[in-house]
C-alpha cells in the first residue's frame, strides 16, 4: 500500500493527533528513492549538503543554484513525500524582497513543497512576507550551522532560564509571522518540550529530545556514512561506510586477482560470428 503524502495542512493535524513526523534529509535521487521507500513523511534538502556531500568545513559555501539542482534530483526520487528545501546562508538575510527571490527559486526551480530557513525572532518578518506570498516556510532555532561561530561553535541552547525564554519566544513570533513548522536543533529537552506544548504548529527535533512533535536526523549520519562526524544525538541504524569500504575493496581485490569479470557479468558473440574474428 503506498503511504499517504503529508501534505502542508496535514502537519498541525499530526501534531493534534500525536503522530510522530519523520523526517530526513536526502540530497540526490538515490539517497531520496531510499528516503521515500522506507517510508520518510518529509525529506529535508538541508544545507548541510556542504559538510555532508561536498565536503565544505561549513554550510556557508552553498548557494542557492547548489540547493535547486539537488532539490530538483530528490524532488525526482521522492515525489510522494514533502520536500523541504534549505536557504542557504547568503540568500535571504539582505532584505525581505531578496528572501522572497531566493524561496520562489527554490520553488519553481527546485521544485521544492516549502523552504526552511534559519534564525530567530529578527527573522519573522521574512517568514511573514514568504507566508503571504504563499509559500510555506519551516523556522529553525536553537543550533542554527550558519551562524555557528557567533553562537560560540556547537554548544548546546537552552540551559539557561534567559536562553529558554528567548528561544520560547523566537519560536512563537515564527509561528506567528506563518511558519508552518520549526526545527529545534539543539536545544535541552526541557526547553525544546515547552515549545513544542506552546505552539499550534509541529516542532521537529534534531538534539531536542523526545518532546517535539517530529525528529530529523542526517541521512549520512543515520546509515554511517559520516564516520568522521558522529554526534551526541545522533543514532546510527548501519555501519554503512564500513559496508560500503568493504564492497569496494573486494571489487579492487576480484579486479586484481582476475577474479571480477566472470563470464556472468560479459557479453557473448553468437558462435557463427565469433568464428569469424578468430
Ligand atoms: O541542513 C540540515 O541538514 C539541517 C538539519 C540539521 C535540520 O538543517
Amino acid at each position: 500500500m503506498t503511504k499517504k503524502r503529508v501534505a502542508i495542512p496535514d502537519l498541525n493535524d499530526y501534531k493534534e493527533a500525536g503522530r510522530k513526523l519523520a523526517m530526513i534529509t536526502a540530497y540526490d535521487y538515490p539517497t531520496a528513492r531510499i528516503a521515500a521507500a522506507a517510508g520518510a513523511d518529509m525529506i529535508l534538502v538541508g544545507d548541510s549538503l556542504g559538510n555532508v556531500v561536498l565536503g565544505y568545513e561549513s554550510t556557508a559555501p552553498v548557494t542557492l543554484q547548489q540547493m535547486v539542482e539537488h532539490c530538483r534530483a530528490v524532488k525526482r526520487g521522492a515525489d510522494n513525500c514533502l520536500v523541504i528545501c534549505d536557504m542557504p546562508f547568503g540568500t535571504y538575510e539582505v532584505s525581505r524582497e531578496q528572501a522572497l527571490q531566493s524561496a520562489i527559486t527554490l520553488m519553481k526551480e527546485g521544485g521544492a513543497d516549502a523552504v526552511k530557513l534559519e534564525g530567530g525572532s529578527a527573522f519573522a518578518p521574512v517568514i511573514k512576507t514568504l507566508s503571504l506570498a504563499g509559500i510555506p516556510v519551516f523556522g529553525h532555532i536553537g543550533l542554527t550551522p550558519q551562524t555557528l561561530s557567533q553562537l560560540g561553535g556547537h554548544r548546546v541552547q537552552g540551559k539557561t532560564e534567559e536562553s529558554a525564554l528567548s528561544l520560547l519566544e523566537a519560536a512563537q513570533d515564527l509561528e506567528e509571522a506563518g511558519a508552518v513548522a520549526v526545527v529545534l536543533e539543539c536545544i535541552t529537552q526541557e526547553v525544546a518540550g515547552k515549545i513544542d506544548e506552546a505552539l499550534d504548529i509541529p516542532t521537529i527535533g534534531i538534539g531536542a529530545g523526545a518532546g517535539c512533535s517530529g525528529q530529523v536526523l542526517v541521512f549520512h549520519d543515520v546509515v554511517g556514512l559520516n564516520d568522521a562526524f558522529k554526534p551526541h544525538f545522533v543514532k546510527q541504524y548501519l555501519q554503512g561506510a564500513q559496508l560500503m569500504k568493504e564492497a569496494v575493496a573486494s571489487f579492487c581485490q576480484e579486479v586484481r586477482s582476475g577474479a571480477f569479470p566472470t563470464l556472468e557479468y560479459s557479453f557473448q558473440m553468437e558462435p557463427e560470428e565469433r568464428k569469424k574474428i578468430d
